[in-house]
């Protein structure tokens, strides 16, 4: 055995950490100064944070920041004169006599580059500046140890944990994140995130001087346009409104996880954690770039809300129509709405309509109660004619507090879950039309009593009848029965069983009921077959059509396993993805029944000769942002980190008018938040589709899925299978070929001739390159879902992509993967075993 390396390494780190733990103060008489070196560092205690001289990106400018000590990448936390750099290494950081940290120029002294300014200490004093192990640098006063100045309350782009943004009230300080102007100049770039004092305090993003993005305001249990987390079991959230300030700040619960939140070049702000095996940041949280995030997208008094089946996200509030309905028309909502005419606000019979689930618009021009409950906050909006909605302050159990809303509504959403329940001021008209929900005044009171009775009664009389239905129904259907094996002892004890089951958030189908809708699982019936099972088609007594996918019994999944799968599933609702309508279990028998969609599957339209020529660039380039939205509200959006590990054409089925909209969770596992890479003993997927880190070794992250819809972007592009060959081309499918032409510049040459209609190169090209970045080999050089939708979305300059993963099977021995069919020319459901 060789020991040398291993002794020689002891020793540098024996003198390395014998070199910084020497100091993490600056007094007068120790300053840090730049050099060609890289000059002096500072390492806080605990060795996580360092300070010193910087250059950022390809700049040649020097800096004072602050970055993390032990990590290998980089990563500047705090910029000292981010606005006013140092042209060579002559700076050095000292204490001057009155208190100050003062950064200088050794070839010009006259000016300081940077100072603190904070204080003036009597001449026999004198101050030390601490990096402490948070990343906070302080200064303190020598003696007393009193706070004279500390960098949390000036950060640049990073919000760091227990670092609070927000306004001082007492000294007027507000603390606020800004973005760099780019990688390599960390000057002052042009979006913020601050806390707005005015009204009920709220936290926005801003481009300039003007509102883009608004987290929203505190509403007792998170920033009220932030998507729920309902329990975050990693990070604490904190929000403060008192005489003393106005801030927010977030910790961690366990400190030995490095975390922070960047507002980057692009205005984007971001949660990373560092993850020492994968030794690099991972993106947790992101905001996300959809429509309904920009400030006023849908104008004054109107609704975005994504989850809508027509192509455009705005609405108008109800009682509201469009300003200017030829431009709501072309789908610009931002001239926003306006009382229908001859609405009487401020008249008798006027109430309140509930919205659920909503995202309440900006709260600048509020007026606030603490302490006011719900019902006399509608008192007190009633009260006042220019009053047009209300909500609750404080949502959490037990909370209170009124927020009024006078005059415009801006900024509203709707979200699928989570938000809040919203009242708006409605007149006599459309109240009638809410009537149900709305607590109007006496007289609709009054009325709403009356309904109540008479509806117990008419709910008794259907209850009855139903059940003398059933009764006579239940005779009739003994032969159904019968065909499928079921003896009444055996029905009996599925009923009961059943009724353990239930659950509110998932409709348990009943076995008869699936029987009659598909004709007894008759083959006419069915749409499709696959390693996993069949799918039938089926129509409830009640029209519904339906999808019914019936598990192949040998699934190996436990009863209970799957039905917390299932319930997981349920609670996606998405545009782009396929809704579950609930799931059926019968003996060893498990089915899982979907909304029905009439126009079959992608892989149906674009790799077929002639029905591909229905499907033009605009409609392929809105079902390839379909589906990269839905794969995002998976990764990102929904309440759990889904993978799906499974995508290809043939699981992207198209509704009515062509939308997408992805299929088959079946095998999406569910990953809890702060599991970025899960090993599987299984490897489930589709060859052609399938990543190389996922194929080989079984891993699986985000970013596996984001290989398998760079292979689907080609495919839709080209309206070829990835698994194709291609005449003259080298590489064994289409991946390759589409690299061979990239390098080549002719890589239009492989474009689907059937978009013979006139369509822009440019966006075209631009979609390949952003296909090349998703398959390329190293998991870590694809961009996110975030990226590629930010990506699709706009015309930025993207990196060049490196060689993509299209021959994985020539670089390891095909030995690893064994078991299992895998066809080179069927698009199939295959299972491969590991070894
Ligand atoms: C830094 O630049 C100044 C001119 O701006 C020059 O006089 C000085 O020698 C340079 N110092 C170093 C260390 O390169
Ligand atoms: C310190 O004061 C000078 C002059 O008033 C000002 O130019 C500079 O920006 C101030 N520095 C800081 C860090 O506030
Ligand atoms: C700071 O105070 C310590 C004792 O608290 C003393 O030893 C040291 O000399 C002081 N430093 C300066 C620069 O006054
Ligand atoms: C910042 O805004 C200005 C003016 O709107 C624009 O010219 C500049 O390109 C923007 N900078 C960045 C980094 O986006
Ligand atoms: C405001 O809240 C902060 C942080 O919780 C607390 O330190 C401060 O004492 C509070 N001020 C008042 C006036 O309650
Ligand atoms: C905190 O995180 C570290 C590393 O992730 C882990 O080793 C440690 O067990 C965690 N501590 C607690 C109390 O959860
Ligand atoms: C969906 O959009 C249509 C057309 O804009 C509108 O009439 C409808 O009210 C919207 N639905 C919701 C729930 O916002
Ligand atoms: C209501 O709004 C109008 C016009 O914006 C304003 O003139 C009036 O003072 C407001 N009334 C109240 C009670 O706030
Ligand atoms: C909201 O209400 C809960 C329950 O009364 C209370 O504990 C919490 O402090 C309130 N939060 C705010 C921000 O007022
Ligand atoms: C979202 O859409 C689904 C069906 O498309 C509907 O059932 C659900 O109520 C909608 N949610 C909201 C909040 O509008």
């Amino acid at each position: 055995m060789n020991f040398e390396p291993q002794i020689s390494y002891i020793l540098i780190q024996f003198l390395f950490l014998g070199l910084c733990s020497c100091h993490d103060t600056i007094s007068i008489t120790q300053p840090i100064k730049d050099g060609d070196g890289g000059g002096d560092v500072l390492v806080s205690n605990g060795e996580t944070f360092a300070l010193g001289f910087f250059s950022p990106g390809k700049s040649n400018y020097r800096y004072v920041g602050i970055w993390y000590h032990k990590i290998s990448e980089k990563t500047v936390v705090w910029v000292a004169n981010r606005d006013n750099p140092i042209k060579n290494t002559s700076g050095f950081l000292s204490i001057d006599t009155q208190g100050n940290l003062v950064l200088s120029d050794n070839n010009d002294q006259t000016v300081p580059v940077w100072s603190t300014n904070s204080s003036t200490l009597p001449t026999n004093e004198y101050a030390v500046a601490q990096l402490l192990d948070s990343g906070n640098l302080v200064l303190l006063r020598n003696e007393s140890k009193q706070l004279l100045w500390q960098s949390f309350d000036y950060p640049t782009d990073t919000q760091l944990a227990n670092m609070k943004l927000g306004l001082d009230r007492r000294t007027g300080l507000n603390r606020f994140l800004r973005s760099w102007k780019s990688e390599d100049d960390p000057s002052a770039g042009n979006y913020s995130y601050r806390i707005n004092p005015t009204g009920y305090p709220q936290m926005i993003f801003y481009k300039g001087q003007v509102p883009w993005w608004r987290s929203g305001h505190w509403n007792g249990i998170r920033l009220s346009g932030v998507r729920v987390f309902t329990t975050n079991p990693l990070f604490h959230i904190s929000f403060v409104n008192n005489d003393t300030e106005i801030s927010f700040m977030w910790s961690t619960y366990n400190t030995s996880i490095l975390s922070r939140v960047v507002i980057d070049e692009s205005g984007f702000s971001r949660r990373y954690i560092w993850y020492e095996q994968e030794r690099g940041w991972q993106p947790l949280l992101s905001a996300p770039t959809e429509p309904c995030n920009q400030y006023g997208h849908c104008g004054a008094f109107g609704l975005c809300d994504l989850n809508n089946t027509t192509e455009f996200e705005c609405a108008c509030l109800p009682g509201f129509e469009p300003k200017s309905p030829s431009e709501w028309n072309f789908r610009d909502g931002t001239h926003g709405c306006v009382r229908k005419p001859g609405s009487l606000i401020c008249s008798k019979g006027e109430g309140f309509v509930k919205l659920e689930n909503i995202k309440p618009p900006d709260t600048s021009k509020v007026v606030v109660i603490n302490g006011l409950s719900l019902e006399a906050c509608e008192k007190e909006c009633l009260r006042s004619c220019n009053c047009t909605a209300y909500a609750s302050a404080n949502i959490s159990e037990g909370g209170s507090g009124c927020i009024a809303w006078h005059g415009d509504l801006v900024d509203t959403r709707i979200f699928t879950a989570g938000g809040q329940d919203f009242y708006l001021r409605v007149d006599k008209l459309e109240l009638a039309q809410y009537a149900k929900i709305s607590k109007g005044s006496v007289a609709t009171k009054r009325i709403r009593i009356t309904m109540v009775i008479l509806g117990v009664i008419i709910f008794f009389i259907i209850t009855f009848i139903a059940y003398w239905f059933a009764k006579r129904k239940r005779k009739g259907q003994r032969k159904l029965f019968n065909n499928a094996n079921i003896t009444s002892e055996e029905s009996l004890k599925e009923e009961k069983l059943e009724e353990s089951r239930t659950h509110p958030d998932l409709p348990f189908f009943d076995i008869r009921t699936l029987i009659a809708a598909t004709d007894n699982f008759s083959v006419t019936n069915m749409l499709g077959q696959g390693g996993f099972g069949s799918v039938y088609k089926g129509q409830l007594i009640n029209g519904q059509e339906i999808a019914v996918k019936r598990l192949s019994k040998h699934s190996g999944q436990g009863t209970q396993e799957f039905m917390n799968e299932v319930t997981v599933i349920a609670k996606l609702q998405h545009r782009n993805l396929v809704r579950l309508l609930g799931c059926c279990i019968h003996k060893e028998e498990k089915m899982l029944i979907y909304e029905y969609l009439p126009n079959k599957s992608l892989d149906y339209f674009i790799f077929d000769v002639t029905r591909r020529s229905h499907l033009d660039w605009r409609k392929r380039f809105e079902i390839v942002n379909g589906i990269a939205r839905g794969i995002l509200y998976l990764h990102h959006d929904s309440r759990l980190k889904i993978i799906h590990r499974d995508l290809k054409a043939s699981n992207v089925l198209l509704d009515a008018s062509m939308n997408p909209k992805i299929s088959d969770f079946g095998m999406a596992k569910m990953f809890e938040e702060d599991q970025i890479q899960a090993n599987t003993n299984r490897v489930v997927g589709t060859y052609g589709y399938m990543s190389p880190e996922y194929a080989m070794q079984g891993l699986y992250s985000t970013k596996s899925d984001v290989f398998s819809f760079g292979v689907l972007l080609v495919e839709i592009i080209c309206g070829r299978k990835n698994t194709e060959c291609i005449n003259g081309s080298q590489f064994p499918n289409l991946i390759g070929h589409v690299w061979e032409l990239w390098n080549e510049e002719r890589v239009l040459d492989i474009v689907d001739p059937a978009l013979c209609q006139p369509f822009s190169t440019d966006e075209v090209s631009r979609c390949i390159h952003i296909g090349l970045l998703c398959v390329q080999e190293a998991a870590t050089e694809r961009p996110t879902m975030s990226d590629v939708i930010f990506m699709l979305g706009n015309e930025t300059t993207l990196p060049p992509p490196k060689t993509p993963a299209f021959t994985f099977q020539s670089t390891e021995s095909p030995k690893s993967i064994s078991g299992g069919a895998v066809s080179l020319n069927r698009v199939s459901i295959t299972t491969l075993e590991a070894r």
